[in-house]
Protein backbone atom coordinates (compact mmCIF):
# COMPACT_ATOMS: atom_id res chain seq x y z
CA UNK A 1 0.00 0.00 0.00
CA UNK A 2 1.68 3.48 -1.15
CA UNK A 3 2.24 6.15 1.50
CA UNK A 4 0.90 9.62 1.36
CA UNK A 5 2.07 12.91 2.13
CA UNK A 6 0.23 15.21 4.71
CA UNK A 7 -0.54 17.54 1.72
CA UNK A 8 -2.51 14.47 -0.37
CA UNK A 9 -5.32 14.96 2.29
CA UNK A 10 -5.42 18.37 3.62
CA UNK A 11 -8.59 19.60 3.43
CA UNK A 12 -10.47 23.22 3.67
CA UNK A 13 -14.05 23.54 4.07
CA UNK A 14 -15.75 27.22 4.48
CA UNK A 15 -19.29 27.59 5.32
CA UNK A 16 -21.56 30.68 5.27
CA UNK A 17 -23.23 30.59 9.09
CA UNK A 18 -26.89 31.09 8.09
CA UNK A 19 -29.99 32.17 10.43
CA UNK A 20 -30.83 28.52 10.54
CA UNK A 21 -28.02 27.50 12.43
CA UNK A 22 -28.41 29.90 15.34
CA UNK A 23 -29.92 29.65 18.55
CA UNK A 24 -32.31 32.53 19.90
CA UNK A 25 -29.38 35.18 20.81
CA UNK A 26 -28.10 34.90 17.07
CA UNK A 27 -25.04 32.57 18.08
CA UNK A 28 -24.44 29.30 16.12
CA UNK A 29 -24.89 25.92 17.65
CA UNK A 30 -22.26 23.75 19.06
CA UNK A 31 -23.80 21.10 17.69
CA UNK A 32 -23.21 22.70 13.93
CA UNK A 33 -19.97 23.47 14.74
CA UNK A 34 -19.14 19.86 15.97
CA UNK A 35 -20.84 18.64 12.31
CA UNK A 36 -18.72 20.64 10.47
CA UNK A 37 -15.69 19.38 12.30
CA UNK A 38 -17.08 15.68 11.97
CA UNK A 39 -17.32 16.39 7.30
CA UNK A 40 -14.01 17.81 7.03
CA UNK A 41 -12.46 14.66 9.45
CA UNK A 42 -14.58 11.93 7.23
CA UNK A 43 -13.33 14.26 4.23
CA UNK A 44 -9.64 14.05 5.30
CA UNK A 45 -9.79 10.86 6.73
CA UNK A 46 -11.88 8.94 3.26
CA UNK A 47 -8.91 11.17 0.99
CA UNK A 48 -6.22 9.65 3.13
CA UNK A 49 -7.26 5.81 3.57
CA UNK A 50 -9.30 5.20 0.20
CA UNK A 51 -11.83 4.15 2.02
CA UNK A 52 -15.24 4.19 4.00
CA UNK A 53 -14.30 5.63 7.74
CA UNK A 54 -16.56 5.99 10.90
CA UNK A 55 -15.92 8.38 13.40
CA UNK A 56 -14.17 6.91 16.96
CA UNK A 57 -13.68 9.54 19.16
CA UNK A 58 -13.27 13.20 19.33
CA UNK A 59 -10.65 15.45 21.91
CA UNK A 60 -10.00 18.85 22.69
CA UNK A 61 -13.63 20.59 21.38
CA UNK A 62 -13.60 24.00 23.07
CA UNK A 63 -16.03 26.72 22.06
CA UNK A 64 -13.59 29.57 23.03
CA UNK A 65 -15.27 32.61 20.92
CA UNK A 66 -19.18 32.43 19.92
CA UNK A 67 -19.88 32.38 16.11
CA UNK A 68 -22.19 34.84 14.69
CA UNK A 69 -24.61 34.33 12.01
CA UNK A 70 -23.39 36.07 8.26
CA UNK A 71 -19.69 34.87 9.83
CA UNK A 72 -17.49 32.56 7.60
CA UNK A 73 -16.41 29.78 9.08
CA UNK A 74 -13.13 27.81 7.88
CA UNK A 75 -12.41 24.39 9.03
CA UNK A 76 -8.62 22.98 8.12
CA UNK A 77 -7.50 19.50 8.68
CA UNK A 78 -4.97 17.25 7.92
CA UNK A 79 -3.65 14.06 9.02
CA UNK A 80 -1.20 14.11 12.38
CA UNK A 81 -1.19 10.39 12.95
CA UNK A 82 -2.32 7.11 11.69
CA UNK A 83 -1.89 3.94 13.13
CA UNK A 84 -3.30 0.77 11.94
CA UNK A 85 -6.87 1.15 11.04
CA UNK A 86 -6.67 4.54 12.98
CA UNK A 87 -5.61 8.15 12.18
CA UNK A 88 -5.88 10.86 13.72
CA UNK A 89 -7.00 14.16 12.12
CA UNK A 90 -6.49 17.74 13.65
CA UNK A 91 -8.81 20.81 12.50
CA UNK A 92 -8.31 24.09 13.33
CA UNK A 93 -11.58 26.35 13.20
CA UNK A 94 -11.71 29.89 12.48
CA UNK A 95 -14.55 32.33 11.65
CA UNK A 96 -14.36 35.68 9.70
CA UNK A 97 -16.30 38.35 9.83
CA UNK A 98 -16.35 39.10 6.01
CA UNK A 99 -17.35 43.15 6.30
CA UNK A 100 -14.65 44.00 9.20
CA UNK A 101 -11.80 41.12 8.30
CA UNK A 102 -11.55 40.11 11.99
CA UNK A 103 -11.07 36.62 11.94
CA UNK A 104 -11.08 34.73 15.28
CA UNK A 105 -9.48 31.52 15.71
CA UNK A 106 -12.63 29.10 17.35
CA UNK A 107 -11.43 25.97 18.24
CA UNK A 108 -7.97 23.61 17.80
CA UNK A 109 -9.52 19.71 17.90
CA UNK A 110 -8.65 15.93 16.78
CA UNK A 111 -10.95 13.79 15.49
CA UNK A 112 -9.77 9.97 15.71
CA UNK A 113 -11.42 7.92 12.70
CA UNK A 114 -11.01 4.27 11.67
CA UNK A 115 -11.06 3.14 8.24
CA UNK A 116 -13.05 0.12 7.59
CA UNK A 117 -13.84 -2.43 4.49
CA UNK A 118 -17.08 -3.19 2.67
CA UNK A 119 -18.06 -5.83 5.44
CA UNK A 120 -17.33 -3.52 8.63
CA UNK A 121 -13.56 -5.23 8.74
CA UNK A 122 -11.24 -2.72 9.86
CA UNK A 123 -8.73 -1.95 7.17
CA UNK A 124 -4.93 -1.10 7.12
CA UNK A 125 -4.22 2.78 6.33
CA UNK A 126 -1.19 3.84 4.29
CA UNK A 127 1.39 5.36 6.05
CA UNK A 128 1.73 8.84 6.52
CA UNK A 129 4.89 10.69 5.06
CA UNK A 130 6.28 13.41 7.12
CA UNK A 131 7.85 15.59 4.98
CA UNK A 132 8.76 19.05 7.38
CA UNK A 133 9.41 19.74 11.20
CA UNK A 134 5.35 20.38 11.37
CA UNK A 135 4.82 17.13 10.21
CA UNK A 136 7.00 15.69 12.64
CA UNK A 137 5.89 17.57 15.53
CA UNK A 138 2.24 16.93 14.72
CA UNK A 139 2.80 13.27 14.45
CA UNK A 140 4.59 12.72 18.03
CA UNK A 141 2.23 14.97 19.74
CA UNK A 142 -0.54 12.86 18.44
CA UNK A 143 0.87 9.73 19.07
CA UNK A 144 1.45 10.91 22.60
CA UNK A 145 -2.11 12.39 22.47
CA UNK A 146 -3.34 8.57 21.90
CA UNK A 147 -1.40 7.10 24.61
CA UNK A 148 -2.64 9.36 27.37
CA UNK A 149 -5.86 8.56 26.22
CA UNK A 150 -5.53 4.94 26.69
CA UNK A 151 -3.61 5.66 29.98
CA UNK A 152 -6.96 7.71 31.05
CA UNK A 153 -9.16 5.02 29.67
CA UNK A 154 -7.63 2.54 31.97
CA UNK A 155 -7.36 4.89 35.05
CA UNK A 156 -11.33 5.13 34.70
CA UNK A 157 -12.17 1.98 34.63
CA UNK A 158 -10.05 1.08 37.68
CA UNK A 159 -12.04 3.89 39.48
CA UNK A 160 -15.31 2.28 38.67
CA UNK A 161 -14.49 -0.89 39.92
CA UNK A 162 -12.26 0.01 43.09
CA UNK A 163 -14.42 2.87 44.75
CA UNK A 164 -17.87 2.12 46.64
CA UNK A 165 -20.75 4.50 46.70
CA UNK A 166 -19.80 5.88 50.07
CA UNK A 167 -16.58 6.46 49.21
CA UNK A 168 -17.47 8.52 46.32
CA UNK A 169 -20.14 10.30 48.62
CA UNK A 170 -16.86 10.87 50.82
CA UNK A 171 -14.92 12.50 47.65
CA UNK A 172 -17.96 14.98 47.10
CA UNK A 173 -17.80 16.75 50.25
CA UNK A 174 -16.27 19.80 49.20
CA UNK A 175 -18.53 19.73 46.20
CA UNK A 176 -21.52 21.86 45.00
CA UNK A 177 -23.90 18.95 45.27
CA UNK A 178 -27.00 17.54 47.74
CA UNK A 179 -27.06 13.86 48.23
CA UNK A 180 -30.82 12.90 49.47
CA UNK A 181 -30.68 9.24 49.66
C1 LIG B 1 -14.00 2.08 16.92
C2 LIG B 1 -14.15 0.62 16.69
C3 LIG B 1 -13.76 0.31 15.25
C4 LIG B 1 -13.17 -0.10 17.62
O1 LIG B 1 -13.32 -1.46 17.40
P1 LIG B 1 -12.47 -2.52 18.21
O2 LIG B 1 -12.95 -3.87 17.80
O3 LIG B 1 -12.46 -2.17 19.65
O4 LIG B 1 -11.07 -2.39 17.52
P2 LIG B 1 -9.65 -2.06 18.13
O5 LIG B 1 -9.57 -2.09 19.59
O6 LIG B 1 -8.71 -2.92 17.34
O7 LIG B 1 -9.43 -0.53 17.67
C5 LIG B 1 -9.29 -0.20 16.32
C6 LIG B 1 -8.56 1.11 16.24
O8 LIG B 1 -9.37 2.12 16.84
C7 LIG B 1 -8.62 2.76 17.86
N1 LIG B 1 -9.55 3.07 18.95
C8 LIG B 1 -10.40 2.23 19.55
N2 LIG B 1 -11.08 2.89 20.51
C9 LIG B 1 -10.63 4.16 20.49
C10 LIG B 1 -10.94 5.32 21.24
N3 LIG B 1 -11.86 5.30 22.19
N4 LIG B 1 -10.30 6.46 20.96
C11 LIG B 1 -9.36 6.51 19.98
N5 LIG B 1 -9.03 5.43 19.22
C12 LIG B 1 -9.65 4.28 19.49
C13 LIG B 1 -7.58 1.75 18.31
O9 LIG B 1 -6.47 2.40 18.89
C14 LIG B 1 -7.24 1.09 17.01
O10 LIG B 1 -6.33 1.90 16.29
P3 LIG B 1 -5.21 1.22 15.35
O11 LIG B 1 -5.91 0.24 14.44
O12 LIG B 1 -4.65 2.35 14.57
O13 LIG B 1 -4.21 0.59 16.25
C15 LIG B 1 -15.60 0.13 16.95
O14 LIG B 1 -15.88 0.35 18.32
C16 LIG B 1 -16.63 0.83 16.10
O15 LIG B 1 -16.84 0.46 14.95
N6 LIG B 1 -17.34 1.82 16.69
C17 LIG B 1 -18.43 2.52 15.99
C18 LIG B 1 -17.90 3.72 15.25
C19 LIG B 1 -19.02 4.46 14.59
O16 LIG B 1 -19.94 3.88 14.06
N7 LIG B 1 -18.92 5.78 14.61
C20 LIG B 1 -19.94 6.63 14.13
C21 LIG B 1 -20.63 7.24 15.29
S1 LIG B 1 -22.35 7.28 15.05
Amino acid sequence: MQAKTVNFSRTVITELMIPSFANFSGKVHGGILLSLMDKVAYVCAAKHSGAYCVTVSVDGVEFREPVEVGELVSLSASINYVGNSSMIIGIRVESLKPKTGELKHTNSCYFTMVAKDDNGQLLTVPSLILENETDVRRFYDAKTLKEKRQEITNLLQQEVHVLSTSDMIKGLEENRCIIQF
